[in-house]
């Protein structure tokens, strides 16, 4: 019995020659029928021209090299591969960085919609998942206070920030994002009351224009706040802080997904738009360095956060990924023989997300969100010191229970990024580093951002801050807590073989 099977060699030889066959059989009509059959023999003619520099010029693929033409099957169906895993095979729990299951669950929120699914979860219970434990005698949502965090209070400056919503929009840049994408976020931020961090690209004209508080970040490089040299330029910095939008100020140190890692804004990116915003020269390269320049080890880099924290007489923050436990008691340590707090910590998850950053810095660097922030916590309550500031946290917190788990391992609100990406319509197509976003947000294409329409986003954005504010209350009335900070570890089940130590904070 003949067994069926596809000879992919031999199919290519065999589609390969039939081309030549093709081209000699329209040129042969062509001749002694009617010279219609030439266009024809034409484009197989051409067909085979290409075959020839495939199969006996070029060097670069191999695949090509043997296959010719048949071989290009490999690279479009590569190129689509993304998509039809994700609207054909993929489960829905199977997807990363977050499957249809997460993601379908803000869009509901964000369209205004029912985000209710029936017959039972789809996550496993059989893994190393943190849960929250529910009290026997959770309490009826309205007698949860209302939600507040003020940043400052510490330090008793006049000019302090009060959140009254336990979610933010964290850091992307005008630049990372289109200029559709910020003004959706921003009049969605400014609609459901919650402020919006700039990201590190410099003066946030974008932002402005719709009206919302704004975290204005400082990254390495100080775009918007540096001199020539990459050091800080006060008195941009100064005018910058005195926006009166602009509530408080973050010196960022380091992000999730590329921890110790500098960057380059080659020339070629540097529009006369971005060179204003960000104050830098045109026609030069932009080197971000892995650190601020200024900031070298714990003491400077404490003196340094002093330093912003009297020129802008705002709340001023600090963002970074946990790297070394130890490195992060010593600047603690620091803070408190200088007696200088940043007036919170934002601290960002390794699985956080990036609008460009290195594979192997995503992956492979940086401590998770969950046991960096029960480090951090801990670290910070050991001495002493955990009234002096606020604690932020980001790393995948899209959904209100991952939310409430870090809540209970010490945060006092959370930042989202992707999870508002997700609000603006983003369909996860991975593709943030090629300005070819699809559906507008992460491109700076004018008929790529025609898509994303600022109105009708900017309510998504608000429904989803509506819907994560509503069920916070909920999940929190369901623990029998009156206040998020009532919260702790104890509210968390911890289920054998999770992979950290978890104490109770002492
Ligand atoms: C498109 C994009 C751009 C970002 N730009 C910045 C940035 O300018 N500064 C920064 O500190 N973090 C930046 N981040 C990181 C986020 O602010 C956030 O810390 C991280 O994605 C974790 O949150 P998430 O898991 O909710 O997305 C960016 C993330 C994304 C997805």
């Amino acid at each position: 019995m003949t067994r069926l099977a596809v000879n992919l060699p031999k199919l290519s030889r065999f589609i390969n020659r039939s081309i030549v066959l093709f081209t000699l059989l329209f040129a042969g009509l062509g001749y002694y029928v009617s010279s219609g059959w030439y266009i024809g023999a034409g484009i197989f003619g051409f067909f085979v021209l290409i075959n020839v520099y495939l199969i006996y010029i070029q060097k670069d693929t191999a695949v090509l090299r043997n296959f010719g033409l048949f071989g290009q099957m490999r690279y479009i169906l590569m190129s689509v591969g993304p998509e039809l895993r994700q609207y054909l095979y993929a489960s829905d729990t199977e997807e990363k960085p977050f499957n249809r299951a997460e993601r379908e669950e803000v869009y509901q929120k964000a369209q205004g919609k029912d985000s209710t699914s029936s017959f039972g979860s789809l996550d496993n219970f059989d893994s190393n998942e943190l849960k929250i434990r529910h009290s026997f005698y959770a309490i009826d949502k309205e007698k949860v206070k209302p939600f507040k965090v003020t940043f400052g209070e510490e330090r008793g400056i006049k000019n302090t920030y009060t959140i009254t919503k336990p979610v933010i929009i964290s850091a992307m840049s005008f630049g990372a994002l289109g200029e559709h994408a910020v003004r959706a976020l921003s009049r969605g931020a400014k609609r459901a009351g919650i402020p919006m961090n700039t990201g590190e690209g410099g003066f946030p004209k974008y932002h402005l224009m719709e009206g919302a508080d704004l975290i204005w970040q400082m990254g390495t490089a100080k775009f918007g706040a540096r001199n020539d040299d990459g050091s800080l330029n006060e008195a941009n910095l100064r005018k910058i802080a005195s926006e009166k939008n602009v509530k408080m100020i973050e010196i960022k140190f380091s992000q999730g997904a590329k921890p110790g890692k500098g960057g380059l804004l080659p020339a070629e990116k540097i529009t006369e738009e971005i060179a204003l915003l960000r104050h830098v020269p045109m026609g030069k390269d932009v080197v971000s360095p892995p650190h601020h320049k200024e900031c070298v080890d714990a003491p400077s880099t404490v003196r340094f956060i002093g330093r912003v924290q009297k020129i802008v007489a705002k709340p001023v923050g600090i963002k970074f990924c946990l790297g070394s436990d130890k490195e992060f008691r010593e600047l603690v340590r620091e803070m408190k023989k200088q007696n200088t707090f940043p007036d919170y910590i934002s601290l960002d998850g390794a699985q956080g997300g990036t609008g460009a950053a290195p594979k192997s810095y995503m992956d492979d660097i940086g401590v998770p969100l969950f046991p960096a922030l029960h480090s951090v916590q801990n670290i910070l309550v050991e001495e002493g010191v955990r009234n002096k500031l606020k604690l932020l946290s980001a790393g995948k917190l899209i959904n209100p229970g991952k939310q409430m788990i870090a809540l209970s391992l010490g945060a006092d609100a959370c930042y989202t990024a992707r999870g508002f990406m997700l609000a603006l319509g983003c369909i996860q197509a991975l593709q943030c580093n090629r300005n070819t976003c699809p559906v507008g947000i992460t491109t700076h294409k004018k008929e790529l951002q025609h898509g994303l329409d600022i109105e009708d986003k900017a309510q998504r954005v608000a429904n989803y801050v509506a819907s994560l504010d509503h069920e916070f209350y909920e999940l929190l009335a369901s623990t029998g807590k009156k206040s998020g900070t009532e919260l702790s570890v104890d509210n968390l089940y911890i289920p054998d073989g999770y992979p950290m130590d978890i104490k109770a904070h002492s």
